[in-house]
């Protein structure tokens, strides 16, 4: 059969938390012409403990592209149209590796980590000066970003620490792990990672947009195993083996970047809320980076090219949010797949008081309280699944409430509506619990698939690509699904201040 004649195509990778994705897009239309999803194990070795295999992770992306271009082919589109590849990815997540063998020397500490808390406890003891960490990261000092996870690696894993000695050890997020992967290894891996993804571990200087010699002598971490750091929009190496050999790697992201570039928030003000494993509001501020009063953290948004600005944003994190519903399923097996959720929570249409606060990691924003463990309270006999299932939505859309609050208070002027995206948003239940709990509209793009369309927009807009126009006037309008507040303020007010209790009970389970 004659193979269907389209304009440049570009993929991108979408390495999150639970799953990994290739979408492969028209760049003209930004139409998504096909896609394949892996979901990714997690391991707990301990209490706190949260674990991923680093090859386990770069398997599940040769298999999405290889599968994603199988289904291409199928409908007769023929892969030597895809120009460019860009990489999105769950951010702070950290992998040390050798770069001899091409092996990683310990699993990828995730994000959601609890295990450096002490390591945190000891810093925190002698910061140089109140303010040093956040004026020059923008972050607080917690188990979240990877500063602290390599400073654990290189006290407790002997295989990193003497791999540092030999000069034999590289770090990254899962950003570098993949491309300098993905661009040959050990035989010429590019070793880099992006401005976004650098901003999140603890060692960035978010003005200079420089790795920051003071950062790395605080945590004693050597500049050497340090990626370097390059724009999210350039060429970094070229595809060294698979279906797409040769085809370059030209777009970097961290996935919360890569949703607000692919909503298309580009102006001051502008910003989105992704339901992933987390759940993350970011704000755009432009070219100044905002310090909050309120919890949130202040973070590179993107610099689309080499020669281009950077733009910064405020962030509201959540670490649980999808993972709630992961938890339902996995570990008290109430559900057999994740999208079952919707129909139990239909069945009742109300938490029957009942109030559920996933602090499995402690809380993040506008909190961050490491001694926060997760509850569920407000039960009586007549309790049920159902409830339970409905209170962990309402959960989700809570915390949303409060980063939207806490945004609000920073920049001044209140979002008017939210613009939403991520694999939850699918759950029409959940989104319109948000618009009552928001009490603004909650407006969901028809294509869900943001943060993977920001990384294809990055991939192909790089120059020596240009196949994908960031010009205002060329980018394509988002068809859109709107919710609107449903319940009356006042409800909506009650059901949050019965929440903002249920919190204060869920803080200091953990001295
Ligand atoms: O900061 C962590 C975040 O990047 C993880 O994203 O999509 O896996 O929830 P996700």
């Amino acid at each position: 059969a004659k193979k269907a004649v389209l304009g440049p195509l570009v993929g991108a990778v979408d390495q999150g938390t639970s799953s990994t994705r290739f979408l492969v897009f028209n760049s003209k239309t930004a139409e998504l012409l096909s896609h394949h999803q892996v979901e990714i194990k997690q391991e707990f070795p301990r209490e706190g403990w949260v674990e991923q295999d680093p090859k386990e992770i770069l398997m599940s992306v040769y298999e999405c592209i290889e599968k994603t271009c199988e289904k291409l082919e199928q409908l007769n589109i023929d892969i030597s149209n895809i120009k460019a590849i860009g990489v999105s990815n769950q951010r702070e997540t950290t992998v040390v590796w050798d770069k001899i063998t091409g092996e990683p020397l310990y699993n990828a500490v995730v994000w959601l980590d609890l295990r450096t808390q002490s390591t945190v406890d000891n810093l925190s003891k002698r910061i140089p000066g109140n303010n040093f960490l956040k004026s020059k990261t923008g972050l607080p000092l917690s188990t979240y970003f990877s500063a602290v996870k390599v400073r654990w690696l290189l006290d407790n894993v002997k295989e990193v620490q003497r791999a540092v000695e030999e000069d034999r050890a590289l770090f990254g997020t899962i950003d570098s792990w993949l491309i300098w992967c993905l661009t040959g290894g050990t035989n010429g891996g590019v070793h880099c990672t992006d401005v976004t993804n650098a901003s999140r571990t603890m060692l960035f200087n978010i003005h200079s947009l420089e790795w920051d010699k003071e950062l790395c002598e605080f945590f004693e971490i050597p500049m050497k195993i340090l990626p370097n750091v390059r724009s999210s929009s350039e060429i970094y190496g070229l595809m060294k083996a698979g279906a797409l050999e040769g085809v370059p790697i030209s777009g970097c992201l961290g996935d919360q970047s890569a949703a607000l570039v692919g909503q298309m928030c580009f102006r001051d003000g502008q910003a989105k809320n992704t339901y992933g494993t987390g759940c993350f509001l970011l704000c755009n501020t432009g070219r100044k980076c905002v310090f909050s009063e309120h919890g949130l953290l202040t973070t590179v948004a993107y610099k689309l090219g080499r020669d281009k600005p950077v733009y910064y944003a405020l962030e509201g994190s959540v670490a649980i949010a999808g993972a709630v519903i992961r938890w339902l399923r996995d570990n008290l097996g109430i559900i057999n797949s994740s999208d079952e959720i919707e129909k139990l929570a239909k069945e009742v249409g109300t938490s029957y008081g009942c109030y559920f606060v996933p602090a499995f990691s402690g809380l993040y924003a506008p909190y961050w309280e490491p001694s926060a463990r997760g509850i569920i309270c407000g039960l009586t006999q007549f309790t049920n699944k159902c409830h339970i299932a409905f209170a962990a939505l309402e959960a989700v859309c809570f915390q949303t409430r409060e980063i939207l609050d806490a945004m609000n208070r920073d920049c001044g002027i209140p979002l008017s509506h939210l613009q939403v995206d991520g694999g939850m948003t699918n759950n029409k239940i959940l989104m319109q619990l948000q618009a009552d709990i928001l009490y603004i509209p909650v407006v969901k793009p028809s294509m869900p698939e943001t943060t993977a369309l920001g990384a294809a927009m990055a991939a192909g807009a790089a120059e020596g690509v240009g196949v994908w126009s960031l010009e205002p006037e060329d980018l394509s309008a988002v068809t859109v699904e709107r919710f609107e507040p449903q319940i009356n303020a006042e409800e909506s007010e009650i059901r949050f201040s019965t929440w903002k209790k249920a919190v204060m009970k869920s803080m200091g389970w953990v001295t």
